[in-house]
């Protein structure tokens, strides 16, 4: 059975659609076979992000109501082993029953499945999700975000599940200036465990124009060693300032 991520934020436009492509071709680099779905109904990205949407014809919706699972997972050009689902055009659309067998299916033909969630806190989809799903909430290391990212710890711990923190768009030379918190401040805001920390990156911004990330690059690399993490091995936090 397949490793099932959700990546969430309390606020919205920390990058939890860029993580979790980003995430997910580290997946896929290292050979799983990987299946992103997108979450963010009538507001979907992922497909453009990745440079498929012109072949984009059926999405979530069609698979749950009855479609072929097939005919709504696209292969991705730009990276191999990694697989998108579309979200559905508009709002309303995913049945919290008809998405539970939906999820079983997709545990059942992939390795690894990473469900980009719109930011907030949607009981009513997080509770369908099998009890071994890992939360990733992402952040920006600001004290705006980090609470809120807080308060989608709280909320998850209501309901039982495992989150960990990711810092997005991470920059040492703000730390250091002290404009944001130190680390260790942001994770006892946050009241979470810290899984890895993203840098601030061009890369990262150009994402949905260059659909694909350099291996060697240091974005590719701090996502590497979050996956590396999350398959259980034990990787350091490099120094800060080679993030
Ligand atoms: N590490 C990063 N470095 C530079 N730019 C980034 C980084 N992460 C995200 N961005 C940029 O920030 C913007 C928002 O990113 P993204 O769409 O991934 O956020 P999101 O949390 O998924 O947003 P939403 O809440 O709307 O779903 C995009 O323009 C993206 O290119
Ligand atoms: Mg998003």
């Amino acid at each position: 059975m397949g490793k099932i991520y959700a990546v969430t934020s309390g606020k919205g436009g920390v990058g939890k659609s860029t993580v979790s492509v980003g995430l997910a071709t580290a997946f896929a680099n290292m050979g799983q076979t990987v299946l992103l779905v997108d979450m963010d109904e009538g507001l979907r990205c992922l497909d453009v992000m990745l440079g498929i949407e012109e072949k984009v014809v059926f999405d979530l919706s069609d698979i749950l109501s009855g479609k072929e699972l097939s005919d709504g997972i696209y292969t991705v050009d730009s990276v191999p082993n990694l697989h998108l689902v579309p979200a559905p055009a508009k709002l309303g659309m995913i049945d919290a029953y008809l998405f539970t067998g939906f999820i079983t299916e997709a545990q059942r033909l992939f390795d690894t499945v990473i469900f980009d969630f719109p930011a907030g806190i949607d009981f009513s989809l997080y509770t369908c999700m099998p009890k071994d799903t890992l939360f990733l909430t992402v952040a920006f290391p600001d004290p705006v975000t980090i609470r809120d990212a807080s308060v989608v710890s709280q909320s998850l711990d209501e309901i039982g599940v495992n989150s960990r923190l990711i810092l997005n768009a991470f920059d040492y030379k703000l730390t250091k200036k002290r404009l944001f918190k130190n680390i260790d401040d942001i994770i006892d805001t946050a009241g979470l465990q810290l899984l890895g920390i993203v840098p601030a990156s061009e890369e990262l911004k150009l994402l949905s124009v260059k659909h694909k990330l350099k291996p060697k690059g240091n974005a590719m690399k701090a996502l590497c060693r979050i996956a590396k993490r999350l398959m259980g091995e034990k990787i350091l936090l490099p120094k800060l300032k080679k993030i």
